[in-house]
């Protein structure tokens, strides 16, 4: 729910352009090899929830950054490392003279370093943004190669639609038929850091992800997951023992189906039924109030 002081961040201005940052989960990462420069060659199952960041962008006489939300304030000291400010001056040098000064807002609601993608998004959110309020269009090759630029991450969050991703993330096919899931995020709310999550990999040539034969219902879709892994996830619980007990919550709370998205330390658990996720939610935030506990509908594929 948005505060007021919000909701005027995102009045309805002729001249102000909203875009959300959806959460990604990875249903499924494999870690199938590793290229020459370090980076993981990965298989993965990506799904978007319907709730993430949002991002307002207006003309303004000079560029200008403003943050709110629950993760607002943790963003805040980071001197313009963000990857908002990035996405904006690289997109800015691609598109020259006619990218005038702009605000830029962002209503920060997914934790940070989570894996769920939350900075990834952003700048997915603010390329897309910034190419509607500077009126312009890249070419979609151009646009992935600047997004890969931010983040192996980000050109997957441009599309924001299930999908597979392979390579390091900038081999992307839609994933039309994938349902949408009731799910539950939650995170203990500890950082974790991605490139000491892959440094302490144990394997790194894992078997690839086999969605061999199509599944067309949710249940044989539950199923080939339920098959399928993150392998990511033994490394980090090292870092961020209470990824089991969150794993446990969840199932304790009736999740169909729990597994770490991404480098962690966000989980999500997959319900039988929104109802069942938003009860789930309540119940796990009277338990741990600190921690970050969200219901949320899955993106359809045709979305
Ligand atoms: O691309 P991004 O900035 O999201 O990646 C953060 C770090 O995670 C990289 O510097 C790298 O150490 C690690 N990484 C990796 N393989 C990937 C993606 C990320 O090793 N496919």
């Amino acid at each position: 729910m948005m505060s007021s002081e919000n909701r005027s961040h995102f009045s309805a201005s002729c001249s102000s352009i909203t875009e959300e940052a959806r959460a990604k989960i990875n249903l499924a990462l494999h870690v199938t090899g590793q290229r020459p420069d370090g980076y993981h060659l990965l298989d993965m199952l990506v799904t978007f929830a319907d709730h993430g960041d949002r991002l307002g962008f207006m003309r303004a006489p000079a560029d200008r950054f403003t943050l709110s939300g629950r993760f607002g304030e943790v963003l805040a000291g980071d001197g313009g490392t963000n990857l908002v400010l990035k996405a904006r001056d690289l997109l800015r040098a691609a598109i020259g003279p006619l990218a005038f000064p702009v605000r830029i807002h962002l209503e920060k609601n997914l934790p940070i370093a989570s894996g769920i993608g939350g900075g990834s998004a952003d700048a997915a959110a603010t390329l897309r943004g910034l190419m509607r309020l500077w009126g312009t269009t890249l070419s979609a090759e151009t646009l992935a190669a600047l997004a890969l630029r931010l983040g192996a991450d980000v050109p997957m969050c441009l599309e924001s639609r299930p999908l597979i991703a392979r390579g390091i993330g900038e081999k992307i096919e839609p994933v039309p038929q994938l349902p949408t899931f009731a799910m539950v995020l939650a995170n203990p709310l500890k950082g974790v850091s991605t490139p000491e999550v892959f440094r302490r990999l144990a394997t790194k040539n894992n078997p690839a992800l086999s969605l061999a034969q199509s599944p067309s219902q949710t249940a044989d879709w539950l199923a080939a997951i339920a098959a399928a892994r993150n392998d990511l996830e033994p490394p980090a619980r090292e870092l961020v023992p209470e990824i089991s007990e969150i794993s446990a919550m969840l199932h304790a709370h009736g999740a169909l189906l729990t597994r770490m998205s991404g480098s962690g330390a966000t989980c999500f658990g997959i319900f039988a039924s929104m109802t069942a996720a938003e009860d789930a939610a309540a119940a796990l935030h009277d338990k741990r109030p600190g921690w970050y506990f969200q219901a949320t509908e899955t993106v359809s594929g045709g979305a």
